[in-house]
């Protein structure tokens, strides 16, 4: 049996499925319910959109920002569940003739994000009937995929573990007892978190897997790797928060000169950056599992990257 097969206790997998099938929703019947985006409420809690760092902006036009980042979650979630979903399918087949409970709970993980993946459109569709036309999101997730999937498998598993742990902390943002704040939104939060506590947990259990089948080169590399992707994600962010202030300054009612579009496009991505690379980098759950797995060295190049993505 090499390193890459050794499942050493499948009792996390088999906890993983138990809760999979107890918190297990319905787009429809539980999450949606029949309901309509409402343009009186704002999309995306405070603590998520970081409006208050758009100084020049009145609380309807701050509202209007959340709005479009809520648009833009959804989009930025359908595009990176794509390439979470095919890697765990390729990882499913490592065990394939192998712990069948362990395939289990991956094939069951798999079916989650293809389900959250349809959700996402969803809700795109549906802030776009309720928002003004000229919303632009120009990502294909399969594009995207194919050049994520091309990096280490290390390297795709840290950043999942990345992503996959701040929806939980996004979810907590959301409990936030705003009464602003969209009732259907809030739940997507919920829901999605739901399912997201086990993918986090699998997460950790294949990368350790993967992780303790490779050599300290190999590893070393991983982390340049992962240090790329996560300037890739960064790269996609910059180009969206230029894309959605264009898109506020397009449809806020009032002209908005040069200098205020990009402080505005400054607002949009220091709430990106928080939103899709800090809020899991910080997450202590993250650090935690990525240090028990590194160098020092190599922490401080991760740290290094990240602090210039300020
Ligand atoms: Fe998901
Ligand atoms: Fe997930």
């Amino acid at each position: 049996m090499t390193a890459m097969n050794k499942v050493p206790d499948n009792s996390r997998y088999a906890h993983c499925i138990e809760s999979s099938k107890r918190v297990r929703w319905d787009i429809d019947e539980d999450v949606i319910r029949g309901r309509r985006f409402d343009t009186a409420h704002k999309f995306l809690p405070d603590g998520l959109s970081l409006t208050d760092g758009f100084t020049t902006l009145s609380s309807d036009e701050r509202r209007f920002v959340s709005q479009i980042q809520g648009r833009t979650y959804a989009n930025i979630f359908g595009l990176v569940e794509r390439f979470i979903n095919a890697k765990v399918l390729e990882l499913s087949r490592d065990h394939a003739l192998g712990d069948q409970v362990v395939v289990e709970a991956l094939v069951r993980f798999s079916d989650e994000e293809l389900k959250h993946q349809t959700l996402f459109r969803r809700i795109d569709a549906m802030v776009g009937e309720v928002l003004p036309g000229g919303y632009r999101f120009d990502f294909d997730p399969d594009t995207v995929a194919r050049a994520v999937l091309g990096k280490s498998t290390w390297a795709v598993l840290a950043l999942t573990l990345d992503i996959e742990l701040f929806t939980q902390a996004h979810y907590r943002q959301s409990i936030d007892p705003d009464t602003e704040l969209s009732e259907l939104f809030k739940d997507v939060f919920l829901y999605h978190w739901k399912e997201e506590c086990q993918h986090a947990l699998l997460d950790e259990l294949e990368f350790l897997r993967h992780d303790s089948a490779l050599t300290a080169e190999e590893r070393d590399r991983a982390v340049d790797d992962f240090i790329g992707l996560v300037a890739a994600v960064d790269g996609i962010l910059q180009a969206q928060a230029a894309a959605d202030a264009g898109y506020f300054a397009a449809n806020c009612g009032r002209t908005v000169e040069a200098d205020e579009v990009l402080a505005i496009e400054a607002g949009f991505l220091a709430a990106y950056r928080w939103q899709y690379i800090h809020s899991g980098a910080r997450h202590p759950y993250f650090a935690k599992v990525l240090t028990g797995l590194i160098t020092e060295n190599q922490g401080q190049r991760i740290q290094a990257a990240l602090a210039t993505l300020h």
